[in-house]
């Protein structure tokens, strides 16, 4: 059986702080479809191995395995919780930003990540799925794929807005070069690098609002068939 899927999903994939994630979660409440953010498992398996001081892939997984997780419907979305407790905020840290790009290289991370993306979408009949290879790797026969970009300083003016640590230009500027670290790693890796589908759908939200720009997503699903009504 083809690992490919039929079902109704919209990928939207992009660079670090692009928006993918706010901007997934409002396209699928308007569509009444389930949001699921892959980057939260990647930050769950670097927080869990940040936390026990593991670095050998084999390890984190079973590790990963032995804590139990559980994905559960909260809003449009889905909570990740590890042994029953909530990974959030603590799966946002710095500490954990900083290491993910590492643990998210790892193949066998990557599978496991994959597994429960794969069951999450089959169980709901589909969804809106944030990441960096959903419409390269994941979901290669997506209905519809968006890539998502913006400048790197209005990703960085972004991302501090939302930790309330904005305004100072020397911190935008500190902040766009983690951003370009991470897309650095994270397009550079052999395995499912952050790349654009040929057929993706390119929106630079730059000059755009928020609301257009789930608009302009929201026009492209219904356009591709895709909604809940
Ligand atoms: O929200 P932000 O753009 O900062 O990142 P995220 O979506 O939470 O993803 C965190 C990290 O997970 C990325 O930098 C990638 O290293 C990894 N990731 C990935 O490799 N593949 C995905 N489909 C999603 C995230």
């Amino acid at each position: 059986m083809s690992r490919s899927s039929t079902l109704p999903v919209v990928a939207i994939d992009g660079p670090a702080a692009s928006g993918k994630s706010s901007t997934a979660r409002s396209v699928a409440e308007q569509l009444g479809l389930l949001h699921v953010d892959s980057g939260a498992l990647y930050r769950t398996a670097t927080w869990l191995a940040v936390r026990q001081g593991l670095s050998e892939p084999a390890a984190i997984v079973a590790a990963l395995d032995q804590a139990g997780i559980t994905l559960v419907p909260q809003g449009a979305g889905l909570e990740v919780r590890l042994g029953g407790v909530t990974v959030e905020p603590a799966i946002r840290d710095d500490a954990v930003t900083a290491r993910v790009s590492e643990v998210a290289a790892m193949p066998a991370v990557r599978a496991w990540v994959d597994r429960q993306l794969r069951d999450a979408i089959a169980r709901a009949g589909g969804g809106v799925m944030d990441g960096r290879d959903i419409g390269t790797v994941v979901f290669p026969d997506a209905r519809l794929k968006v890539f998502l970009t913006a400048t790197p300083g209005a990703r960085a003016e972004r991302r501090l807005r939302q930790v309330d640590r904005g305004g100072d230009p020397a911190e935008v500027a500190a902040e766009a070069e983690r951003l370009a670290e991470r897309d650095r790693l994270d397009a550079g890796r052999a395995v499912a690098p952050l790349r654009q589908a040929p057929d993706a759908r390119v929106l630079d939200t730059t000059g755009l609002g928020f609301a257009e720009q789930v608009a302009q997503i929201v026009a492209w699903a219904r356009e591709a068939g895709l909604s809940a009504d």
